[in-house]
């Protein structure tokens, strides 16, 4: 990072890296990885898969470069950038939505023998989840036009925890669900502790997203609509705050369960002694 004494300049180049990374680079990662678990998991060949990966690179980088347009609103660089990012922006989603239809298809498509199906639900979790929290909720504030009200509130922190829990952590769970039994030999994914983790680290995470949406709605209106003072209004939207600690034990909980399947993998066991015989 390169760092400005005007503020105008270092948010400019900021998100260079932190927009570029997410919605360039970091989506073309996760689109190799989703190819190649659906690949191992699903039994579907190679040529189709890569075929479709090609589909997503490009609607990628299509939207995601000019994208970043949409970090430029109201901190003071050229109007150009309302009717550029507004529009580039407004395609970012269709990236995310062609991963999500392509990993249901090619669910669809497989032959459905594979018996990991932990690490299954984590890939195909991680392309719907990243839809729906990178696209969809990215696109509710992503138009100059709403982003005016909601710039900087916690609308972008409902946004934000989706799409990286989504994008990031579950595909990266995926991997290491995919990839730790092969390496140690030991078959955890037949436990229902995994299944525990899957579903109580997503709901917990769901909740956090609504408390973080209707906190954030309702703190668009108070401050930016009626002009109530920045503190005041954290007081009134307080309530939203312990619905979000509770889901957050929830989602806590289930990366605890995670956590510990991940250190059983590591410890010797009867199993992994079998297959050594
Ligand atoms: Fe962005």
């Amino acid at each position: 990072m390169i760092t400005f004494d005007n503020q105008t300049m270092d948010s400019f180049f900021r998100w260079w890296v932190v927009h570029l990374w997410v919605e360039g680079v970091w989506e073309l990662i996760m689109g190799g990885i989703l190819s190649f678990l659906l690949i191992k998991l699903t039994g579907v060949d190679r040529e189709v898969i890569e075929k479709w990966l090609y589909v997503i690179v490009g609607l990628t980088f299509l939207s995601g470069i000019l994208g970043t347009g949409h970090h430029y609103y109201y901190i003071g660089v050229n109007k150009i950038w309302l009717i550029v990012g507004g529009i580039f922006s407004a395609l970012e989603p269709l990236a995310f939505l062609a991963m999500a239809l392509f990993a249901v298809n090619m669910y669809r498509k497989g032959e459905k023998k594979h018996p990991n199906k932990i690490a299954l639900y984590w890939t195909l979790g991680s392309a719907i989840v990243s839809f729906v929290g990178a696209g969809l909720l990215g696109f509710a504030h992503t138009l100059p036009q709403t982003n005016i009200y909601t710039h900087g509130t916690l609308v972008t922190a409902m946004h934000g925890h989706l799409a990286f829990w989504g994008a990031y952590a579950m595909i990266v769970f995926a991997i290491i669900s995919y990839a730790l039994p092969n390496m140690t030999g030991r078959k955890l994914y037949e436990s229902t502790r995994g299944r525990a983790a899957f579903w109580l680290s997503n709901i917990g995470m769901i909740g956090m997203t609504v408390a973080f949406g209707v906190a954030g709605v309702a703190q668009v209106y108070l401050e930016r609509k009626m002009k109530m003072d920045f503190m005041l209004v954290q007081k009134e939207i307080e309530v939203h705050f312990v619905v979000l600690l509770i889901c957050a034990t929830l989602f806590a909980t289930g990366i605890t369960l995670f956590i510990i399947d991940f250190f059983k993998h590591g410890t010797p066991s009867d199993e992994a002694l079998e297959i050594e015989k």
